[in-house]
């Protein structure tokens, strides 16, 4: 059997869209857009490898949205659609190639398995829609209707064999179709259609930002995680909390920075995630650790959540101590774990307890912390 590439155009620079970021580099529900494009088609049975075609100084942002994915070397691509297409297929080769669009972020599998399918009688498969709307010609004045049953609404992926569209694109010279299933036809070839699924729309403008985050959102499920820190105190300070420094006359013990708001609220989130806890991840047997700071435990917590598709929700930690006075330190705290999450400043919130000087706290040995996070991740 032939080899089967999906090939993912993301070259484009989503002027209908908007925003300072490509769409398909934002964060759609907690997850770049390409990143979900990817997902969705790495994990399917019959396709064999999954390239990217990138614009020129897009390298960076496709690195960081597909970080840790198997999409081999990133390709680039050029001005029009055909172009990074073009690009593509000079890179893949031969065997079976779908092309798609990475602004479409989601992509049921069974789609690909109609398609594979439909290519065995053809020498193209398209996924297609009717068209539910009554279809009118017009302005401002409507100047009459438009049958729509000959009429199809026509998505990606879309299966060829890679050199009959380098063929076909051949043909078609320097002429930009913005779809390659056309390109086939003008060239003679036959393309059959499939069902397609409202689930592969396009995100073109705002409006389709909006309602595809709703429906992402809606397959989300809410999960709640806690933590608690403890470190003594152990000679002088500054000490670190929250990600910054404190002046006090005694630091704390640790094997890194030994900032204990940062450890409960990277326990949270993995527990949140039931992704172990932070010994796990970063065992204090491992000299690497030794003094690290622990900012580095927090993002790697959130980026292991993210890589899931899931988004941080609101974060909570209460520090439990009769000194220092954390009111003056509260707002730099809030400030410094949200940015650290990269999340909005109301979602961390910072609060403070002493114990009454009783137990080890009240002692003054040391401080704790509790945190509770909530996250969602994809049901
Ligand atoms: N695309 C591409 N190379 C181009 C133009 C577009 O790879 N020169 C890709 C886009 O990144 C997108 C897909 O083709 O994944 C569909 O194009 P479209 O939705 O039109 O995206 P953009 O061209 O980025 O958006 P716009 O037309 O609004 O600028
Ligand atoms: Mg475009």
């Amino acid at each position: 059997m032939s080899q089967v590439t999906a090939l993912i155009v993301a070259a484009g620079s989503g002027s209908r869209m908007g925003g300072d970021v490509p769409k398909q580099f934002r964060l759609l529900a907690g997850t770049p857009v390409l990143r979900r494009a990817v997902q969705a088609l790495i994990g399917h049975p019959r396709i064999d490898a999954v390239r990217v075609v990138i614009g020129t100084g897009q390298q960076q942002l496709a690195a960081d949205a597909l970080a840790g994915l198997e999409v081999g070397e990133l390709i680039v691509g050029g001005k029009e659609r055909a172009d990074s297409v073009r690009a593509g297929l000079e890179a893949v080769g031969v065997g079976i190639v779908l092309i798609h669009d990475a602004a479409r972020p989601s992509c049921p599998p069974d789609v690909i398995d109609r398609l594979l399918e439909a290519l065995a009688a053809a020498d193209g498969a398209v996924p297609v829609l009717p068209v539910a709307d009554t279809l009118a010609k017009g302005d401002r004045e409507l100047r009459g209707t438009v049958s729509r049953t000959q009429l199809l609404r026509v998505q990606t992926p879309q299966a060829f064999h890679a050199e009959d569209l380098l063929f076909a694109m051949e043909e078609a010279g320097s002429s930009a179709a913005t779809d390659e299933s056309t390109v086939m036809q003008n060239a003679g070839l036959r393309v059959a259609t499939v069902a397609g699924d409202e689930m592969l729309h396009k995100l073109t403008g705002a409006r389709d930002w909006e309602r595809s985050e709703m429906m992402l959102a809606s397959q989300m499920t809410s999960r709640t995680g806690m933590g608690f820190d403890v470190h003594a105190f152990e000679g002088p300070g500054p000490l670190v909390m929250g990600g910054i420094q404190i002046a006090h006359e005694h630091g704390l013990a640790g094997h890194s920075d030994a900032d204990v708001v940062l450890h409960a609220i990277t326990d949270a989130l993995l527990g949140a995630a039931a992704l172990g806890d932070i010994g796990q991840h970063f065992p204090p047997s491992d000299p690497q650790w030794k003094d690290a700071s622990s900012d580095r435990f927090l993002v790697h917590a959130a980026d292991l959540i993210r890589y899931r598709g899931g988004v941080i929700d609101h974060v909570d930690c209460t520090v439990i101590c009769e000194a220092p006075k954390i009111g003056p330190h509260r707002a730099p705290m809030q400030a410094r774990v949200a940015d650290i999450l990269g999340l909005a400043a109301e979602r961390v919130s910072i609060k403070a307890t002493t114990t009454e000087r009783l137990g080890f706290t009240g002692r003054g040995e040391g401080i704790a912390a509790q945190a509770v996070v909530t996250i969602r991740l994809p049901a």
